[in-house]
């Protein structure tokens, strides 16, 4: 490891590898399309977009900025540039955003494991119908024991690659693995819109039906936008500490949002399509993906093989997600308390993985759980909500406070600007920190609490 015993990306690529890896992951494939088959569809898909593009870009940079510039976790970095602040507070929320995340993703991250192995032992390939697909499901996650056993196992394996480092272990993981995931995508979604009635679910995807619209939907987006972009609770500001001076951070900072953007939906136009194909319902919650996609591999050449390829790559670009999650938490640990890595992988991941196991339980295993506390809804879907909409978006706004307001954003773009390479459009990223985000992500969160409609 270089600097001082901080690890450092080999390069830009290196960054963007690593940071795409936590920018890809169970967000575009598990939660962008079944959470825009909850919202109606396209005019869902159109918002997400434009939150993508007018609020997530110039969050990345504004998070990138911080990191790379500090060197720091969210908390240290907090405290370096405003000393004696209450502005460390929300590096603080950003890490137990990162935890709160981390242990409801971890379950989902199990139930990709158990599909990998379903897919190994042959019962997945040979999935023909959607009520087949479905029984599998629910027998997989209401249990007991495996959906605990299945999040224990990702906990160790997070935790086994998080201890290690960030140059050794993370940037290895990714590398060839990221774009091999890339080309199955798209032979999988050239499969899946070709199917009889696949263009149906493209049309769902892509034509807006406005009257779907709602301060829910919207919120929805947000968060989308923020989660799979990595937003939001420092994960980037992690991340950008560790990119070296020498290299253009905007350009990179760019790309990782449209490589995550693209992948997102390239997962939406392989599930719309097979899923008005077989006839299942897009309003089909969390379980949607897990549901549909046997479908498709029953369709493919040597579909067995490569539902196993598939899976394997699934549990991978969780991985590297989750490791984003963990190393936001760890690097707290080890930079402010002066633990040791090993001490604050290994600890941390145990109490995540109790904070998980509520989660774990509450597909249909635990009564109370599973319908908590009259929400109507899962503690998982509940976790979900809490951390990855509300959490995220309110980091996003104050730290597009802090970044326009209090740091400024002259002092931003030296630090983005750092290899003498310009942010083009800087005016541009200048209004969006400044006014148009803070005003859009306050006038969501205010209307929501105004109007009661949480969830
Ligand atoms: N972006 C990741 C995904 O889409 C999830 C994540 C959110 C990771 C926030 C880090 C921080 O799967």
């Amino acid at each position: 490891m270089a600097t001082a015993g901080r690890g450092q990306w080999s390069g830009k690529a290196g960054f963007i590898l690593a940071a795409a890896g936590s920018a890809i992951g169970l967000g575009n494939i598990w939660r962008f399309p079944y959470t825009a088959g909850e919202n109606g569809g396209g005019a869902f898909v159109l918002v997400y977009l434009l939150f993508v593009l007018v609020i997530g870009i110039p969050v990345v940079l504004s998070e990138l900025s911080i990191g790379r510039f500090t060197k720091l976790n969210p908390v240290g970095a907090f405290k370096k540039l405003a000393p004696g602040t209450n502005w460390k507070w929300l590096g603080g929320l950003g890490v137990l955003t990162g935890f709160g995340i981390l242990a409801f993703y971890s379950v989902i991250a199990g139930w990709t494991l158990s599909y990998l192995w379903g897919a190994i032992t042959g019962h997945i390939g040979g999935v023909t119908t959607a009520a087949e697909s479905e029984a599998i499901f629910t027998t997989l996650i209401s249990g007991s024991y495996m959906p605990v056993i299945l999040t224990a196992i990702f906990m160790i394996l997070t935790v086994v690659v998080v201890r290690g480092g960030v140059s050794e272990g993370i940037e290895r993981a990714t590398k060839i693995l990221m774009p091999t995931l890339l080309v199955m995508l798209v032979i999988m979604a050239i499969r899946s819109i070709t199917l009889p009635g696949g263009m149906e679910g493209v049309a769902y995807l892509f034509s807006p039906d406005f009257s779907k619209l709602s301060v829910g939907v919207v919120l929805a987006a947000l968060g989308q936008a923020m989660f799979s972009l990595s937003l939001g609770m420092g994960a980037m500001i992690t991340y950008g500490s560790y990119f070296p001076d020498s290299e253009n951070l905007p350009q990179a900072g760019v790309i990782v949002a449209l490589f995550d953007t693209g992948i997102a939906f390239l997962a939406g136009l392989i599930i719309f399509p097979a899923l008005f194909s077989v006839g299942v319902d897009p309003n089909g919650g969390p379980g949607l993906v897990f549901v549909v996609l046997p479908s498709i591999f029953a369709q493919l050449p040597a579909g067995g093989l490569f539902a196993i390829a598939f899976y394997f790559l699934l549990a991978i670009a969780a991985l590297t997600s989750t490791i984003s999650l963990l190393e936001v938490v760890v690097a707290y640990f080890v930079d402010e308390k002066g633990w040791a890595r090993q001490r604050a992988a290994i600890t941390i991941g145990i109490a995540c993985f109790l904070f998980a196991l509520p989660s774990a339980l509450s597909q249909g295993a635990v009564g109370w759980l599973t319908d908590f506390l009259g929400t109507g809804i899962t503690f998982l879907d509940l976790q979900n909500i809490i951390w990855g909409n509300y959490s995220l978006s309110f980091g996003a706004l104050m730290l597009c406070i802090f970044v326009g307001w209090k740091w400024g954003i002259p002092a931003a773009l030296v630090s983005l600007e750092a290899s003498g390479h310009k942010l083009p459009a800087s005016a541009f990223f200048s209004a969006m920190v400044r006014f148009v985000c803070p005003v859009a992500v306050g006038i969501i969160l205010i209307y929501i609490m105004w109007t009661q409609q949480y969830f």
